[in-house]
Protein backbone atom coordinates (compact mmCIF):
# COMPACT_ATOMS: atom_id res chain seq x y z
CA UNK A 1 0.00 0.00 0.00
CA UNK A 2 1.18 3.41 -0.53
CA UNK A 3 1.52 5.54 2.21
CA UNK A 4 2.93 8.88 0.57
CA UNK A 5 1.84 11.50 -2.23
CA UNK A 6 4.71 10.13 -4.59
CA UNK A 7 5.13 7.12 -5.90
CA UNK A 8 7.53 8.57 -8.63
CA UNK A 9 10.78 10.43 -7.90
CA UNK A 10 10.48 12.70 -10.69
CA UNK A 11 7.05 14.12 -9.71
CA UNK A 12 8.53 14.61 -6.51
CA UNK A 13 11.54 16.62 -7.91
CA UNK A 14 9.26 18.93 -9.99
CA UNK A 15 6.79 19.72 -7.36
CA UNK A 16 9.36 21.24 -5.14
CA UNK A 17 11.13 22.96 -8.34
CA UNK A 18 7.19 24.67 -8.42
CA UNK A 19 7.78 25.30 -4.90
CA UNK A 20 11.03 27.31 -5.26
CA UNK A 21 8.67 30.25 -7.45
CA UNK A 22 6.35 30.54 -4.02
CA UNK A 23 6.66 33.87 -1.71
CA UNK A 24 9.05 33.85 0.61
CA UNK A 25 7.91 36.68 3.03
CA UNK A 26 10.75 35.96 6.00
CA UNK A 27 13.64 35.99 3.32
CA UNK A 28 15.28 39.31 4.86
CA UNK A 29 14.67 38.39 8.54
CA UNK A 30 18.30 36.97 8.41
CA UNK A 31 20.63 39.39 8.04
CA UNK A 32 24.89 38.93 7.09
CA UNK A 33 25.63 41.14 9.84
CA UNK A 34 23.09 38.35 12.40
CA UNK A 35 25.64 36.55 14.93
CA UNK A 36 24.83 33.93 17.43
CA UNK A 37 27.70 33.94 19.50
CA UNK A 38 26.34 32.69 22.51
CA UNK A 39 24.38 29.78 21.35
CA UNK A 40 25.28 25.95 21.02
CA UNK A 41 24.14 24.22 18.90
CA UNK A 42 23.78 20.22 17.85
CA UNK A 43 23.64 19.08 14.14
CA UNK A 44 22.80 15.77 12.89
CA UNK A 45 24.15 14.50 9.64
CA UNK A 46 26.89 17.27 9.29
CA UNK A 47 29.08 15.87 6.71
CA UNK A 48 27.07 16.32 3.41
CA UNK A 49 24.41 18.54 2.07
CA UNK A 50 22.36 20.58 4.06
CA UNK A 51 23.49 19.89 7.40
CA UNK A 52 27.39 20.63 6.38
CA UNK A 53 26.11 24.20 4.89
CA UNK A 54 23.98 24.27 8.15
CA UNK A 55 27.19 23.78 10.92
CA UNK A 56 29.42 26.26 8.59
CA UNK A 57 26.95 28.80 8.74
CA UNK A 58 26.57 28.67 12.20
CA UNK A 59 29.94 28.33 12.84
CA UNK A 60 30.67 31.75 10.86
CA UNK A 61 27.91 32.94 12.77
CA UNK A 62 29.88 32.59 16.63
CA UNK A 63 28.03 29.67 17.21
CA UNK A 64 29.65 26.58 18.72
CA UNK A 65 28.85 24.02 16.97
CA UNK A 66 28.82 20.02 17.69
CA UNK A 67 28.38 18.07 14.29
CA UNK A 68 27.37 14.29 14.27
CA UNK A 69 28.78 12.14 11.30
CA UNK A 70 28.24 8.34 10.65
CA UNK A 71 31.55 8.51 8.75
CA UNK A 72 34.46 11.48 7.74
CA UNK A 73 34.65 13.45 10.84
CA UNK A 74 38.30 14.47 10.93
CA UNK A 75 37.58 15.29 7.15
CA UNK A 76 33.85 17.02 7.84
CA UNK A 77 35.68 18.46 10.63
CA UNK A 78 38.42 20.64 8.92
CA UNK A 79 36.26 21.12 6.04
CA UNK A 80 33.92 23.61 8.46
CA UNK A 81 36.51 24.66 10.02
CA UNK A 82 38.24 26.17 6.68
CA UNK A 83 34.95 27.27 5.55
CA UNK A 84 33.26 29.19 8.40
CA UNK A 85 36.73 30.46 10.03
CA UNK A 86 35.78 29.29 13.46
CA UNK A 87 37.60 27.46 15.79
CA UNK A 88 34.72 26.38 17.73
CA UNK A 89 33.56 23.41 15.67
CA UNK A 90 33.40 19.91 16.73
CA UNK A 91 33.04 16.62 15.34
CA UNK A 92 31.03 13.60 17.40
CA UNK A 93 30.27 9.61 15.87
CA UNK A 94 26.97 8.90 15.56
CA UNK A 95 25.38 6.32 13.22
CA UNK A 96 21.25 6.65 13.56
CA UNK A 97 20.76 3.43 12.37
CA UNK A 98 22.54 1.73 15.31
CA UNK A 99 21.05 1.62 18.72
CA UNK A 100 24.49 1.28 20.36
CA UNK A 101 25.99 4.23 19.23
CA UNK A 102 22.92 6.54 19.90
CA UNK A 103 23.41 5.63 23.55
CA UNK A 104 27.21 5.99 23.18
CA UNK A 105 26.99 9.65 21.66
CA UNK A 106 24.61 10.81 24.78
CA UNK A 107 26.75 8.96 27.50
CA UNK A 108 29.75 11.06 25.55
CA UNK A 109 28.06 14.32 25.54
CA UNK A 110 26.16 14.15 29.55
CA UNK A 111 29.69 12.74 30.65
CA UNK A 112 31.64 16.06 28.89
CA UNK A 113 28.56 17.88 30.40
CA UNK A 114 27.14 19.74 26.93
CA UNK A 115 24.21 21.96 27.63
CA UNK A 116 22.82 22.93 24.19
CA UNK A 117 20.42 25.98 23.21
CA UNK A 118 19.93 24.44 19.84
CA UNK A 119 19.07 20.63 17.98
CA UNK A 120 18.98 20.71 14.22
CA UNK A 121 17.83 16.91 13.63
CA UNK A 122 18.80 16.68 9.86
CA UNK A 123 20.06 13.62 9.44
CA UNK A 124 17.97 11.68 6.64
CA UNK A 125 18.24 8.65 4.21
CA UNK A 126 16.14 8.07 1.04
CA UNK A 127 16.51 4.66 0.44
CA UNK A 128 15.25 3.14 -3.00
CA UNK A 129 15.07 -0.15 -1.59
CA UNK A 130 13.72 -0.92 1.84
CA UNK A 131 17.06 -2.18 3.93
CA UNK A 132 17.00 -4.07 7.57
CA UNK A 133 18.90 -2.56 10.77
CA UNK A 134 20.58 -4.97 12.99
CA UNK A 135 17.73 -4.26 15.55
CA UNK A 136 15.12 -5.40 12.63
CA UNK A 137 13.23 -2.07 11.98
CA UNK A 138 13.49 -0.78 8.24
CA UNK A 139 16.39 1.59 8.21
CA UNK A 140 14.32 4.68 6.16
CA UNK A 141 11.93 4.04 9.25
CA UNK A 142 14.62 4.04 12.13
CA UNK A 143 16.56 6.80 10.98
CA UNK A 144 13.90 9.66 9.63
CA UNK A 145 11.96 8.53 12.69
CA UNK A 146 12.22 6.61 15.36
CA UNK A 147 16.11 7.53 16.00
CA UNK A 148 15.17 11.54 16.54
CA UNK A 149 12.28 9.97 19.21
CA UNK A 150 15.07 8.61 20.78
CA UNK A 151 17.59 11.82 20.52
CA UNK A 152 15.11 14.16 22.03
CA UNK A 153 13.99 11.81 24.94
CA UNK A 154 17.73 11.09 26.01
CA UNK A 155 19.02 14.48 25.29
CA UNK A 156 16.19 15.77 27.53
CA UNK A 157 15.96 13.19 30.45
CA UNK A 158 20.12 13.98 30.99
CA UNK A 159 19.49 17.59 30.61
CA UNK A 160 21.80 18.16 27.39
CA UNK A 161 18.57 19.84 26.38
CA UNK A 162 17.66 21.75 30.13
CA UNK A 163 13.90 22.32 29.61
CA UNK A 164 13.66 24.38 33.51
CA UNK A 165 16.37 26.90 32.45
CA UNK A 166 16.41 29.86 34.86
CA UNK A 167 16.54 31.89 32.03
CA UNK A 168 12.63 33.13 31.90
CA UNK A 169 13.24 34.35 27.80
CA UNK A 170 15.83 32.07 26.34
CA UNK A 171 14.43 28.58 25.75
CA UNK A 172 16.37 25.59 24.45
CA UNK A 173 14.60 24.26 20.88
CA UNK A 174 14.75 21.50 18.60
CA UNK A 175 14.25 22.18 14.77
CA UNK A 176 13.04 19.10 12.92
CA UNK A 177 14.21 18.67 9.02
CA UNK A 178 11.22 17.36 7.22
CA UNK A 179 9.70 17.67 3.95
CA UNK A 180 7.12 19.51 2.01
CA UNK A 181 6.38 15.96 0.53
CA UNK A 182 4.81 14.62 3.39
CA UNK A 183 1.59 16.43 2.88
CA UNK A 184 -1.05 14.45 1.92
CA UNK A 185 0.20 11.42 3.25
CA UNK A 186 -2.22 8.50 4.64
CA UNK A 187 -2.80 8.50 8.31
CA UNK A 188 0.02 6.55 10.49
CA UNK A 189 -0.50 2.92 9.86
CA UNK A 190 -0.40 1.12 13.44
CA UNK A 191 -0.49 -2.74 12.00
CA UNK A 192 3.12 -2.09 10.20
CA UNK A 193 4.22 0.81 12.59
CA UNK A 194 7.99 -0.14 12.91
CA UNK A 195 7.62 -4.02 11.28
CA UNK A 196 10.11 -4.34 8.53
CA UNK A 197 8.33 -4.26 5.37
CA UNK A 198 10.50 -5.38 2.18
CA UNK A 199 9.36 -2.47 -0.80
CA UNK A 200 10.72 -1.79 -3.66
CA UNK A 201 12.47 0.83 -5.69
CA UNK A 202 8.52 2.04 -6.51
CA UNK A 203 7.56 2.50 -3.54
CA UNK A 204 10.67 4.59 -1.85
CA UNK A 205 9.79 8.09 -2.28
CA UNK A 206 6.03 7.12 -0.92
CA UNK A 207 7.80 5.48 2.43
CA UNK A 208 10.17 8.83 2.65
CA UNK A 209 7.29 11.24 2.84
CA UNK A 210 5.36 9.26 4.59
CA UNK A 211 7.80 8.92 7.10
CA UNK A 212 8.21 12.71 7.44
CA UNK A 213 4.57 12.92 8.42
CA UNK A 214 5.00 10.33 11.36
CA UNK A 215 8.19 12.90 12.44
CA UNK A 216 6.37 15.75 12.39
CA UNK A 217 3.38 14.48 13.75
CA UNK A 218 5.72 13.50 16.57
CA UNK A 219 7.47 16.73 16.65
CA UNK A 220 3.57 18.18 17.27
CA UNK A 221 3.05 15.94 20.05
CA UNK A 222 6.67 17.16 21.47
CA UNK A 223 5.50 20.39 21.66
CA UNK A 224 2.60 19.53 23.21
CA UNK A 225 3.65 17.47 25.79
CA UNK A 226 6.81 19.91 26.89
CA UNK A 227 4.65 22.93 26.48
CA UNK A 228 1.32 22.73 28.42
CA UNK A 229 1.37 25.05 31.17
CA UNK A 230 4.29 27.80 29.70
CA UNK A 231 6.57 27.43 26.55
CA UNK A 232 10.13 25.48 28.09
CA UNK A 233 11.42 24.20 24.57
CA UNK A 234 10.70 25.37 21.18
CA UNK A 235 9.50 22.27 18.96
CA UNK A 236 9.17 23.78 15.24
CA UNK A 237 9.54 21.87 11.70
CA UNK A 238 10.82 23.11 8.76
CA UNK A 239 11.43 22.06 5.22
CA UNK A 240 14.29 23.18 3.61
CA UNK A 241 13.09 23.43 -0.16
CA UNK A 242 14.39 21.29 -2.91
CA UNK A 243 18.63 21.02 -2.15
CA UNK A 244 21.24 20.25 -4.52
CA UNK A 245 22.83 17.39 -1.95
CA UNK A 246 23.70 13.69 -1.78
CA UNK A 247 20.01 12.68 -0.77
CA UNK A 248 19.96 10.56 -3.76
CA UNK A 249 23.08 9.07 -3.56
CA UNK A 250 21.36 5.01 -3.40
CA UNK A 251 18.94 5.71 -6.05
CA UNK A 252 19.49 3.48 -9.20
CA UNK A 253 22.02 4.93 -11.68
CA UNK A 254 19.86 5.66 -14.54
CA UNK A 255 17.18 7.56 -11.93
CA UNK A 256 20.68 9.12 -9.76
CA UNK A 257 22.05 10.54 -13.38
CA UNK A 258 18.69 12.13 -14.87
CA UNK A 259 17.55 13.14 -11.21
CA UNK A 260 21.33 14.84 -10.57
CA UNK A 261 20.56 16.86 -13.59
CA UNK A 262 18.03 18.27 -12.22
CA UNK A 263 19.41 18.72 -8.89
CA UNK A 264 21.91 20.76 -10.53
CA UNK A 265 20.57 23.15 -12.75
CA UNK A 266 17.23 23.62 -10.63
CA UNK A 267 17.74 22.90 -6.92
CA UNK A 268 18.94 25.39 -4.10
CA UNK A 269 22.85 24.68 -3.12
CA UNK A 270 22.97 23.76 0.47
CA UNK A 271 24.37 27.13 1.54
CA UNK A 272 20.97 29.22 0.21
CA UNK A 273 18.71 26.05 1.35
CA UNK A 274 20.77 26.63 5.17
CA UNK A 275 19.29 29.89 5.98
CA UNK A 276 15.90 29.29 6.63
CA UNK A 277 17.21 26.48 8.73
CA UNK A 278 19.73 29.18 10.76
CA UNK A 279 16.92 31.08 11.39
CA UNK A 280 14.60 29.15 12.95
CA UNK A 281 17.05 27.35 15.24
CA UNK A 282 18.79 30.56 16.51
CA UNK A 283 17.26 34.12 15.70
CA UNK A 284 15.68 35.29 18.76
CA UNK A 285 12.35 36.25 16.16
CA UNK A 286 11.75 32.81 17.18
CA UNK A 287 12.05 33.09 20.84
CA UNK A 288 8.96 31.79 22.94
CA UNK A 289 7.29 29.75 19.54
CA UNK A 290 6.79 26.40 19.22
CA UNK A 291 4.93 24.26 16.57
CA UNK A 292 5.34 25.86 14.01
CA UNK A 293 6.35 25.18 10.17
CA UNK A 294 7.99 26.95 7.72
CA UNK A 295 8.28 26.05 3.91
CA UNK A 296 11.66 27.65 3.14
CA UNK A 297 11.02 31.12 4.55
CA UNK A 298 6.94 30.62 4.09
CA UNK A 299 5.14 29.97 7.23
CA UNK A 300 2.87 27.45 6.57
CA UNK A 301 0.40 24.62 8.04
CA UNK A 302 1.45 21.25 7.59
CA UNK A 303 -0.58 18.25 6.72
CA UNK A 304 -4.06 18.98 8.92
CA UNK A 305 -3.55 15.26 10.28
CA UNK A 306 -0.62 16.23 11.84
CA UNK A 307 -2.29 18.89 14.55
CA UNK A 308 -5.21 15.83 15.64
CA UNK A 309 -4.26 15.91 19.23
CA UNK A 310 -5.81 11.61 18.85
CA UNK A 311 -3.09 11.22 16.57
CA UNK A 312 -0.11 12.46 18.45
CA UNK A 313 -1.17 10.89 21.29
CA UNK A 314 -1.61 7.25 19.70
CA UNK A 315 1.72 7.88 18.35
CA UNK A 316 3.66 9.00 21.05
CA UNK A 317 2.45 5.80 23.20
CA UNK A 318 3.01 3.64 20.10
CA UNK A 319 6.59 5.23 19.45
CA UNK A 320 7.44 4.23 23.58
CA UNK A 321 6.23 0.77 23.32
CA UNK A 322 8.18 -0.17 19.97
CA UNK A 323 11.53 1.79 21.58
CA UNK A 324 11.13 -0.65 24.83
CA UNK A 325 10.27 -3.45 22.68
CA UNK A 326 13.51 -3.43 20.31
CA UNK A 327 16.26 -1.73 23.63
CA UNK A 328 16.81 -2.69 26.86
CA UNK A 329 18.08 0.83 27.58
CA UNK A 330 14.82 2.89 26.45
CA UNK A 331 13.22 5.60 28.39
CA UNK A 332 10.06 7.23 28.53
CA UNK A 333 10.44 10.71 28.39
CA UNK A 334 10.45 11.93 32.20
CA UNK A 335 7.59 14.85 31.92
N1 LIG B 1 17.66 17.40 -0.66
C1 LIG B 1 16.41 17.80 -0.68
O1 LIG B 1 15.88 18.23 -1.72
C2 LIG B 1 15.58 17.76 0.59
C3 LIG B 1 14.27 18.24 0.56
C4 LIG B 1 13.51 18.19 1.71
C5 LIG B 1 14.06 17.69 2.89
N2 LIG B 1 15.35 17.23 2.91
C6 LIG B 1 15.87 16.70 4.17
O2 LIG B 1 17.08 17.38 4.48
C7 LIG B 1 17.87 16.56 5.37
C8 LIG B 1 19.31 16.56 4.90
O3 LIG B 1 19.40 15.86 3.68
P1 LIG B 1 20.30 16.35 2.46
O4 LIG B 1 19.39 16.70 1.37
O5 LIG B 1 21.31 17.31 2.91
O6 LIG B 1 20.98 14.93 2.05
P2 LIG B 1 22.48 14.38 2.25
O7 LIG B 1 23.45 15.26 1.55
O8 LIG B 1 22.39 12.96 1.82
O9 LIG B 1 22.71 14.48 3.82
C9 LIG B 1 22.09 13.57 4.70
C10 LIG B 1 22.92 13.44 5.94
O10 LIG B 1 22.29 12.45 6.79
C11 LIG B 1 23.29 11.51 7.16
N3 LIG B 1 22.80 10.17 7.45
C12 LIG B 1 22.21 9.29 6.64
N4 LIG B 1 22.02 8.12 7.28
C13 LIG B 1 22.56 8.27 8.52
C14 LIG B 1 22.71 7.42 9.63
N5 LIG B 1 22.32 6.14 9.62
N6 LIG B 1 23.29 7.91 10.74
C15 LIG B 1 23.73 9.18 10.77
N7 LIG B 1 23.64 10.03 9.75
C16 LIG B 1 23.06 9.58 8.63
C17 LIG B 1 24.22 11.45 5.94
O11 LIG B 1 25.43 10.81 6.28
P3 LIG B 1 26.23 9.92 5.18
O12 LIG B 1 26.86 10.92 4.26
O13 LIG B 1 27.17 9.13 5.99
O14 LIG B 1 25.19 9.09 4.47
C18 LIG B 1 24.34 12.93 5.65
O15 LIG B 1 25.24 13.52 6.53
C19 LIG B 1 17.20 15.19 5.38
O16 LIG B 1 16.45 15.03 6.56
C20 LIG B 1 16.29 15.24 4.17
O17 LIG B 1 15.19 14.36 4.30
C21 LIG B 1 16.13 17.25 1.78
Amino acid sequence: MSHGRFNNPLVAALAGFKDLFRKQEFSDRLTDDDRFDDKTCLVTGANSGLGFAVAVEMAKRGAKVICTCRRLQEETLQKIKALSGSENVEVRTLDLSSLDSIHAFIDGMEKDKVLLDSVILNAGVALPKARETESGQEEMFLVNYLSNVMLCTLLLNRKVVNRNSDSKDIKPRFLFISSDSHQESSFIDYDEFGKYIDYGVKKGISHYSYYKLVLNTYATELSRQLNKDRIEVGVNVICPGPVHSNIIKEAPLALRLMLGAIFKVIFRSPKKAALPVVYMSVSPDYEGRTNEYQHMFKSKKMDEKIYLPEEGKKLWERSYELWQSIDDKAEELAL
